[in-house]
This record gives structure tokens, C-alpha cells and sequence, in this order.
């Protein structure tokens, strides 16, 4: 059982007990759901620890779920060994490194930047033309000067080991995406702090040696992102055009809404696109996170192998997802 200490400093009553009289004034305001939710949590697709942790670091002091998964989306965008996530990420077939984020806060706003090339964070981008532009996407050449003029460095994102793979690549060209490739993909993240405010983020440099211009779910909102402060929130990885082609994450909002469980929902979604499209589903992956304002959580896998990380209540464990094919 949790000690009393750790539910003062986990739950929204933690949160309560060391905040101000405007604090107690704006959460006897909210709805009863986010009274009782199990906060502050958040959750990311893949085994994305660091990324939850620094998410973490920011909602155990308080801090609003938007900061949050923008925090943690920025951990994998920096790391030269994700290939598919921000510098290191592998390129498109021409060579480049082009890059694609959205983020969502708890009032519906959303921003979303793709085929982004040169700047490490995308996701940070995306957040500026939520705040900054009266736009939701801003698209590559338009999205590079748009950052530039927000202060973002102009990098090379390509690292020798991403140009290696491509140059490997070239010998045959063959343009196949690989089931869950070094069991890491596109990280996708959402949160709830202890106000009770979600919010999540999305962040993919798409398919390795994809076609130029192709753009995947990860910045399309209610593709690859999710957020309604009533209901929850929803992420997915994987395969972009399948979960294009079914709004997977506002599928999965939309089931919570109804009353079903997170985990329940990110199952229905997944099996949604295993019926519609069995021959694409066959051959690849695609993954869900989902959290609700109960602070229930929830993850699936088209196939094995998906997992997911979970920071709530003080700690920060990883989960094997169930999935659709069993191999
Ligand atoms: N889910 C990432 C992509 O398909 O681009």
C-alpha cells in the first residue's frame, strides 16, 4: 500500500497540500474525474525512459502537463542513436533528414510543423506555432524559416551513422519498412499533471529512405496525437499511413468517451485497422498509448513486441504490450 508521504506527493491532494489559495480555488473548480485521477502520470510509446523521466522532473513539481511532453519529446529528438527520432534520425531516399512533431495542450490548441529540416526540435516548433501563429501546420521550406526567425539553429542532422545506412540502402534501394526496428520508432507522449491538464506531443523523422515530401501520422492531429481535457489523451507509433487512414488516436479518445477503459480503446483501434486493411497489417507494426483523466493507462501492438513507459506514482516502468497477431 502507498505510505501516506507518497500520496501527498503523487495526487492531485499532494499537489493541493503545497500550493496556494488560488491553487484550492482553481481545483474545486474541476471536474470530479480530475479530483480522483491518479496524478500526475505520463506515458510514451517504446521503452522511452529518459524521456518519461524528464517529464517527470517537471509534473512532480507542479509543473503543466504542455512543459511536460515537450520535455520529453526533446530527450529522444537530441540522442544521435535514435535512428528515428529528431538528429541521428535516418533520412529520406535523397539523403535528407526531414522531420515531423505536433504537440497539444489542454485547451484543444495544437501546432504541428513537417518535413521540418535542419532543427533538432521539432517538437519545439510545433509548440511555437500553436502559441505563435494563428496556423495548426507549418510545412518545410515555410517551417524552417519560421523557426529561424524564432531563434532555432540552422544543424546538419545526419549523422555518419545515418549516412552510412543510407548509403547501404542505395546498393538496392528496396523500400520496406521494417516491424519494429531496433524496438524503437516515433515516440509519442502524453501526460496529465496534477491540476488535472493533458496534453501530448509527437515527434518522428517518418519511415527511413521514405519518398521525399511524405509525411506520416505523427503530425497530423487525431492521427498520431490526441488531447481532450475532458476525456484523455492518445499516441501511436508505427506505420504512419495506417494510422493516418484510421484517426487512430482520436479513435481511441472517442472510445474513452463512451466509457471505455484506455486499454480497451487502444485494442478497438488497433483492431479497427487489422480489419480494415489485413495485408498492410500483416506486414507491419503499429502501436497505441492512451491515458485517461482517471489516470488509467493503456497500450497495444499490431504485433508482438510493442511496449511502452509509464511514469506515475513515483516510478517509471516499462510495459510489454499485448498484441493483435501473436506473431
Ligand atoms: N509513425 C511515424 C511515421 O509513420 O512517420
Amino acid at each position: 500500500m502507498k505510505s501516506r508521504r507518497a500520496f501527498l506527493q503523487h495526487s492531485v491532494f499532494g499537489a493541493m497540500a503545497a500550493g496556494s489559495v488560488e491553487f484550492w480555488t482553481r481545483i474545486s473548480a474541476m471536474p470530479e474525474t480530475f479530483r480522483k485521477g491518479n496524478f500526475p502520470a505520463v506515458i510514451a510509446t517504446w521503452n522511452n525512459e529518459d524521456a518519461t523521466k524528464a517529464a517527470w522532473e517537471i509534473l512532480s513539481a507542479q509543473g503543466r502537463a504542455l512543459d511536460a511532453v515537450e520535455a520529453g519529446a526533446r530527450v529522444p529528438e537530441a540522442n544521435p542513436e535514435d535512428s528515428s527520432v529528431g538528429y541521428g534520425g535516418f533520412p529520406d531516399r535523397d539523403g535528407d533528414v526531414t522531420l515531423d512533431a505536433c504537440i497539444m495542450d489542454e485547451f484543444g490548441n495544437a501546432g504541428s510543423v513537417t518535413c521540418l529540416q535542419h532543427i533538432k526540435h521539432p517538437v519545439s516548433v510545433a509548440r511555437l506555432v500553436m502559441e505563435k501563429t494563428p496556423h495548426v501546420i507549418l510545412t518545410a521550406e515555410g517551417a524552417l524559416e519560421f523557426a529561424l526567425s524564432q531563434g532555432f539553429k540552422k544543424e546538419n542532422l545526419l549523422t555518419e551513422t545515418a549516412r552510412r545506412a543510407w548509403e547501404e540502402w542505395k546498393v538496392k534501394s528496396e523500400y520496406k519498412p521494417v516491424i519494429n526496428f531496433e524496438r524503437h520508432d516515433t515516440i509519442g507522449i502524453v501526460a496529465i499533471d496534477a491540476q488535472g491538464r493533458a496534453s501530448g506531443a509527437c515527434t518522428t523523422s517518418g519511415l527511413a529512405f521514405k519518398m521525399k515530401g511524405r509525411v506520416g501520422d505523427s503530425p497530423v492531429i487525431g492521427a498520431g496525437l490526441f488531447v481532450d481535457a475532458e476525456v484523455g489523451a492518445a499516441a501511436a507509433t508505427g506505420l504512419g499511413e495506417m494510422v493516418l487512414k484510421t484517426l487512430g488516436s482520436y479513435f481511441i479518445v472517442e472510445e474513452m468517451r463512451r466509457g471505455k477503459h484506455p486499454q480497451k480503446a487502444a485494442e478497438l483501434a488497433i483492431r479497427r485497422l487489422a480489419e480494415k486493411y489485413p495485408e498492410q497489417a500483416r506486414e507491419n507494426q503499429v502501436g497505441f498509448v492512451a491515458l485517461d483523466v482517471k489516470g488509467r493507462h493503456g497500450g497495444f501492438g499490431l504485433q508482438p513486441g510493442f511496449n511502452y513507459t509509464l511514469f506515475q506514482q513515483g516510478k517509471n516502468v516499462i510495459y510489454e504490450s499485448g498484441s493483435y497477431f501473436s506473431k
